[in-house]
């Protein structure tokens, strides 16, 4: 048994164990890694994440044939014990929050597809994801996909990936309560194997970007996780709205480069800072798209290295240990491939983006990182998978 049909199989226990019954149909969405393009998302420019091979995984099947009432039943195999991790709401009642977080993701997947006008059928399903939570690779954003697909296909809904991510995002929004922008649920809807996704998060029009053959994609967690990334993530955020304001644009996106260094004076130190992150870091989104279509190992070694930094130094979103991680990998690949860290930050992971037979060189330098440092590093290859679908099974 592989990974996914390890994971098919917890949920279809999960689903037999609450409902007694066959699961009839599945559902799949992947965990994502930007490659590059950092808190660029909500400030409307191009990013570039791809889909890696962690999944959220759905069983359903039609509602309890005693049932009077339309109701949604829900379990999440990896929330708790059967009591905690169950969920069951009436889908003609107002749909309200519940104290207990995944149940959120749920409730508000279905409310977010009423407010965009779809009517989700009574239904049961059951979710078991392998996506490590909390990890900064969008285990949120493959479980909010898995369910809006689940939900919207059961439901006879013939939605596209773009509905899917914004359903997605809606519920995390409005109902979760974090501000995040379309990249991560883009990722997890519209992938393709083997490939990163080039998107523009204004219009979302996206453009599959082929993965050289001989390049390979790491993800190194630095086990670091920081309790305030909400509150830090939505600062950055208001940070960027601030500087969007005093320009009169109607987000960085539309920020010319130029016009933002002259300005410097003018400027608070910390806005125009982040200002820079964010102008410079679109720029580097389509050097970053060639060099990995091209398998340029060099170029993905110098643009990353700058990408760093300027998520260090004028983001303040990295941390000292995670800089020396970054700075130990970087000078064990020299021109070999790049490093920098991905995701919200704070914490997290850092991404490689490097040649197949480098990978001796980061596990040379995570090794002498781990001999120092207080917290172990811990690196993983991935493959680019494509992304949510309907399972076909034989
Ligand atoms: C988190 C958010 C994304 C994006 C990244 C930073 O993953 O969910 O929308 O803003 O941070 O690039």
């Amino acid at each position: 048994m592989d990974r996914r049909e390890r994971l098919i199989a917890r949920a279809r226990q999960g689903y037999r164990l609450a409902f007694g019954v066959e699961p009839s149909r599945f559902y799949a969405a992947p965990g994502r890694v930007n490659l590059i393009g950092e808190h660029v998302d909500y400030n409307d420019g191009f990013v570039l994440p791809c889909a890696i091979d962690r999944e959220t995984i759905v069983a359903a099947g039609p509602p309890s044939a005693q049932s009077k009432q339309k109701l949604f039943e829900a379990v999440a195999l990896d929330m708790g014990d059967m009591a905690s991790a169950r969920d069951s709401f009436d889908l003609v009642a107002p749909i309200v929050r519940s104290d207990n977080n995944w149940q959120n993701h749920v409730r508000g997947v279905v409310q977010a597809l009423g407010r965009y006008g779809h009517r989700v059928r009574p239904m049961r399903i059951a979710i078991a994801g392998d996506v490590p939570i909390g990890a900064g690779l969008s285990s949120s954003a493959a479980f909010g996909v898995a369910v809006a697909l689940a939900c919207s296909d059961y439901s006879g809904l013939d939605l596209a990936p773009e509905m899917l991510a914004k359903v997605a995002q809606l519920a995390e929004n409005d109902f979760v309560g974090c501000a995040c922008g379309i990249m991560d649920q883009m990722a997890a809807a519209a992938s393709v194997a083997d490939h990163a996704l080039l998107l523009d998060c204004r219009s979302l029009d996206f453009m599959p970007v082929p993965i050289h053959h001989s390049l390979a994609i790491t993800v190194i967690d630095t086990g670091l996780r920081r309790s305030l990334t909400e509150s830090a993530f939505n600062q950055r955020r208001a940070e960027c709205e601030a500087v969007a304001q005093h320009f009169g644009v109607k987000a960085l996106r539309d920020l010319d480069h130029g016009k933002l260094l002259l300005a410097e004076p003018d400027l608070d130190h910390t806005l125009f800072r982040r200002a820079r992150h964010v102008v410079t870091e679109m720029e580097r989104v389509e050097p970053i798209g060639i060099a990995l279509a091209k398998g340029k190992t060099a170029v993905l070694a110098e643009v990353m290295r700058e990408a760093h930094v300027s998520l260090s130094e004028d983001f303040d979103v990295s941390l000292p240990p995670i800089d020396r991680l970054a700075q130990m990998v970087a000078e064990s690949l020299g021109d070999a491939g790049g490093v920098r860290l991905t995701g919200a930050g704070f914490g997290g992971c850092l991404v490689a983006v490097a040649a197949q037979e480098a990978g001796a060189a980061i596990d040379d330098a995570i090794g002498r990182y781990n001999d120092e440092a207080d917290l172990p590093a811990r690196a993983e290859m991935f493959r680019p998978i494509s992304g949510a679908a309907p399972i076909l099974i034989e």
